[in-house]
């Protein structure tokens, strides 16, 4: 493993044993992440970001498990911790804010209380002797919450989570991920809920954190902007695999595979405006006894008979990977053009 990289996946498989048969959410995937970089994850809704990243975590609860595949984090085995010792590591060197704030939260607590476990759990530089630490924990904790965008933060600090708006739930976990300094956060749409300043204030935030403390960030989004302003490496996922992967603006510039062709395609521009918005026609496949071929093969606009098999990645450009057939030929050379 090289000295640069932080995290490494290699065929990753999470299944879900199901009444309709075994859902293979996760199938063969491949992540690195490099130290101090931020990698972008897109990819339509149930493509797999998210059980991906949770599997990486520990996180996958039956009916779900991890089926196959290595999980190395800073030349550590994940697969191979104890419970324990994976409960200690997350929250201190790998942190995940989760979509759904509500359920990450604990209700039964204040936030104060919540920001204080996690900084006396895991904060190394705080003072001696107990008032002192007390003390440090709760500026720690107004910072944190102030730097997230919560006004009157030591006012609040005494408030249960249900007491705050959906959006303000979103940047306490921020907050609480960020509060023990983790060493890779992964943020799993960290903005969805969030008014368009906050979002812009909490992207902010993750990216000053990333400068400040070398902190490498996976970030989970729906939003090609958002990707194009703060990721140096994207990965496109669709129907449980990563289908495109490469430096961002390589890939916004120039997608490689159909489909990230047609989610480029399918977002309004300023720089389009007049010109129809062509979302990607058709759904994506249902994830159990999938047919052995492209799984794009039903929705994608140069499909032919040589689809109708497994397709691996391959090389696309220096740093680039795609998985299609056609990734050498005019058809997708000429492709489609994008600035965001
Ligand atoms: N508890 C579960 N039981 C059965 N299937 C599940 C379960 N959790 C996830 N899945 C399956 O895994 C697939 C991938 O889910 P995942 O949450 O990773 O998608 P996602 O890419 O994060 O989507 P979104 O953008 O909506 O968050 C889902 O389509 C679903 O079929
Ligand atoms: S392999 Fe074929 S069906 Fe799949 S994305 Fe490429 S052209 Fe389309
Ligand atoms: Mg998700």
């Amino acid at each position: 493993m090289s000295a640069d990289i932080l995290l490494e996946v290699r065929g990753l498989r999470t299944v879900f044993d199901t009444r309709a048969g075994q859902v293979c959410a996760v199938d063969g995937v491949d992540v690195t992440v490099n130290r101090g970089e931020c990698l972008g994850i897109v990819g339509e809704s149930g493509s797999g970001k998210s059980v991906t990243f949770a599997s990486v975590m520990g996180l996958v609860r039956v009916p779900g498990r991890i089926e196959a595949g290595e999980i190395v984090f800073d030349g550590i085995d994940l697969r191979k911790l104890s419970a324990k010792k994976m409960q200690a590591m997350r929250g201190r060197d790998i942190a995940m804010t989760m979509q759904d704030a509500l359920t990450a939260l604990n209700p039964a607590l204040t936030v104060g209380e919540q920001l204080a476990e996690m900084l006396a759990a895991h904060a190394d530089d705080l003072p001696p002797g107990r008032m002192a630490r007390r003390a440090a924990i709760r500026a720690r904790a107004i910072e944190m919450l102030t730097r997230v965008g919560i006004p009157s933060a030591g006012e609040r600090l005494g408030q249960y989570p249900h007491e705050f708006s959906g959006g303000m739930r979103q940047r306490i976990m921020i907050a609480l991920a960020l509060a023990a300094k983790p060493r890779l956060l992964i943020a799993d749409e960290p903005t969805t809920a969030l008014d368009v300043t906050i979002q812009a204030q909490v992207l902010e935030l993750i990216s000053a954190l990333r400068a400040e403390f070398g902190m490498s960030v996976v970030l989970i989004t729906h939003d090609l902007g958002v990707v194009a302003q703060h990721c140096d490496r994207v990965m496109v996922m669709y129907a449980g695999q990563v289908v495109e992967e490469g430096p961002t603006a390589q890939v916004i510039r120039q997608p490689r595979h159909p489909y990230t062709q047609g989610l480029l395609a399918s977002i309004p521009r300023p720089a389009r405006r007049g010109q129809p918005i062509r979302p990607i026609q058709g759904q994506v496949p249902e994830l159990v006894n999938l047919p052995p071929q492209c799984r794009f093969l039903e929705r994608c606009p140069l499909a032919d008979d040589a689809c109708r098999h497994p397709i691996d990645m391959r090389p696309a450009g220096p740093e680039r990977r795609a998985r299609c057939i056609r990734i050498t030929t005019p058809d997708i050379e000429k492709g489609l053009s994008h600035d965001i």
